[in-house]
């Protein structure tokens, strides 16, 4: 059996400054599905918040005037004292990162450039062009290659090994040999991303599945507000690609069919630079209404910012654009919808990403330590990667060597590992008539169509009773590749479990959570209602569905006020 002190789940971001910041004081091991460099933050472009005040429009800008943003962003959901941990170290986690080499776009005075970005007063958002995740992602890459940590690659999250109020390890499938793996540790640190693939029109990576999140809950460890799902406004039409909020940053407009700059009618004093609820929602309207192009999109139009400016700062999605759907963004006005993009809720963590059972932590966008709220604004999902791993990293380290009982886990762990074997192996033996492709196709639409932009109840509850129906039909699927190597056949039906599941609790919530706030809006509670959900849901996994209750919003400064733009 593997052994360390302590696992990190997920090689992306938060996964790797984590292990950076344990393994020069315990034993530290990253597992992971694909490579660290092929994690899905790289797909992040625009770039990461931080009020250093480099830009000459932001000489003024604060740490107190960032949590302001971002609380007013998350519709006042955001638990006022992890956003203020949260600003108050994100110079200095920025400078860190610079220092280990990550190559930042920069002012003509040599500093780290900063662009706008939604919902933000200043420009505080760092950025290397529009390629800000796969720099940051290769910086720490190198560094935890320069640390030596073990990296255990191709491995797939099957189950989390819990004793009493203990965890004790993980269970992986080996991708390249098909065994199931046991693997024991002190702590370990769950950072392996959201679980955005549930949605159709998603712009993750294939591998955002939220296996980390279907582990947890299904061993009891609360998810908390599921329901807020974040929608990008601009994501290119027909593969739903990232087309970076930066474009917006950098002056491009949003254009109706009529040629009209529409964010006028919906946030008049700042235009495409709303925050991201806000602006999808906009789009979402023009097209509901008929003024999309082909009933389906509108138009990103960066013409006007000019040829230099485009190579120079969006090079990046000029690329995409052109690959995908041959359209130069230097002549043309590129296609866009809004697409799923974030899930601002997930694992239920306190501020340092501890969750209720000792020795288990979660980071990044799997985990939920409440600092995004209702609605995340652009530029901080990198932010909370970095400071929240590195937080997590580090307590991590510290419980594991106040530790007075070692290695005591190995008997869960084995009989974890049988129980998955036999899982595992009976899936494998099912005979049903399911195709698990076309569940998880299914479960995808549903979500997107019935749980999406905007919401209602009705439309919300055949959702769920879809969910149910698809979790019904999820035990009588097959697996038609029987092999053990690279079996992705295999992979694919495993995740589908746990994405039913997060999906369902997903559903449950949206249900029950009658008002409108941030990226949970409904046409039949347009309010915002602080009186009776000015709450964090908690969902917790019983084998009829979610059980939910609520939990207090931390509010340190800000009162709740309207939300303007
Ligand atoms: O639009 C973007 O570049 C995405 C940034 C983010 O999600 O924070």
């Amino acid at each position: 059996m593997h052994y360390h002190k302590i696992l990190v789940i997920g090689g992306g971001l938060a996964g790797l400054r984590a292990a950076i910041e344990a393994t020069p004081k315990a034993d530290t091991a990253i597992i992971s599905q694909v490579h660290p460099v092929r994690s899905h933050s790289g797909a992040a472009q625009g770039g990461v918040n931080a009020p250093l005040a480099n830009n000459p429009k932001g000489r003024d800008d604060t740490w107190e005037k960032h949590a302001y943003d971002t609380i007013k962003g998350s519709d006042f959901l955001a638990d006022q004292d992890t956003v203020e941990f949260m600003t108050s170290e994100a110079g200095p986690c920025i400078y860190e990162i610079e220092h280990w080499g990550c190559p930042f776009s920069r002012t003509e005075e040599g500093k780290i450039a900063q662009r706008p970005f939604g919902g933000a007063g200043y420009p505080r958002t760092c950025f290397a062009a529009d390629k800000t995740g796969l720099y940051m992602l290769h910086t720490l890459w190198e560094r935890s290659v320069k640390l030596n940590i073990p990296l255990y690659d191709d491995r797939v999250l099957v189950d989390v090994v819990i004793e009493g109020d203990q965890c004790r390890g993980v269970i992986c499938l080996n991708m390249q040999t098909g065994a199931l793996e046991p693997f024991m540790a002190e702590a370990v640190i769950f950072a392996s991303g959201g679980s955005g693939q549930i949605y159709a029109r998603s712009t993750n990576a294939l591998i955002s599945t939220g296996s980390a999140q279907a582990a947890a809950y299904r061993r009891g460890v609360p998810l908390k507000d599921m329901e807020f799902i974040q929608f990008h406004p601009t994501s290119l039409f027909g593969t739903n690609i990232l087309m970076t909020e930066g474009a917006r940053g950098e002056g491009g407009y949003l254009i109706n069919s009529n040629g009209d700059r529409f964010m006028s009618k919906y946030a008049p004093n700042v235009m495409e630079l709303g925050p991201r609820d806000i602006v999808s929602r906009s789009i979402q309207t023009e097209i509901n209404e008929g003024r999309g192009i082909e009933d389906q999109y509108v138009y990103l139009d960066l013409r006007h910012l000019g040829r230099e400016k485009i190579l120079e700062r969006l090079p990046g999605i000029r690329d995409l654009a052109m690959n995908f759907v041959g359209v130069d963004p230097i002549e043309k006005p590129v296609p866009i919808q809004p697409g799923q993009h974030y899930t601002m809720g997930g694992i239920d963590t306190d501020v340092d990403g501890a969750t209720k059972f000792k020795g288990l932590y979660a980071a990044g966008e799997c985990g939920c330590v409440s600092v995004h709220g209702a609605n995340r604004l652009g530029g901080n999902s990198l932010l909370d990667t970095v400071v929240f791993g590195k937080r997590s990293g580090a307590v991590a380290a510290q419980y594991v060597s106040s530790k007075v009982d070692e290695k005591q886990g190995e008997a869960a762990v084995m009989k974890c590992l049988k129980d998955t074997r036999e899982r595992i192996d009976a899936l494998l033996a099912r005979k049903g008539s399911e195709n698990h492709a076309d569940i998880r196709n299914e479960m995808r639409e549903t979500m997107f169509l019935n749980v999406g932009i905007f919401r209602e109840k009705t439309a919300m509850e055949t959702g769920l009773a879809k969910i149910r129906e698809l979790k019904e039909r999820y035990r009588d699927i097959s697996v038609q590749n029987k092999g053990r190597q690279y079996n992705v056949d295999l992979v694919r039906a495993i995740e589908l479990e746990g994405m039913l599941d997060v999906a369902e609790a997903i559903v449950v919530g949206a249900v029950k959570r009658e008002e409108s706030r941030g990226a949970h809006s409904r046409l039949d509670f347009k309010e915002r209602d602080d009186e009776n959900f000015l709450k964090h849901t908690i969902a917790v996994f019983t084998s009829e569905g979610p059980e939910i209750t609520y939990s207090p919003v931390k509010i340190t400064k800000h009162k709740p006020v309207a939300r303007r733009y």
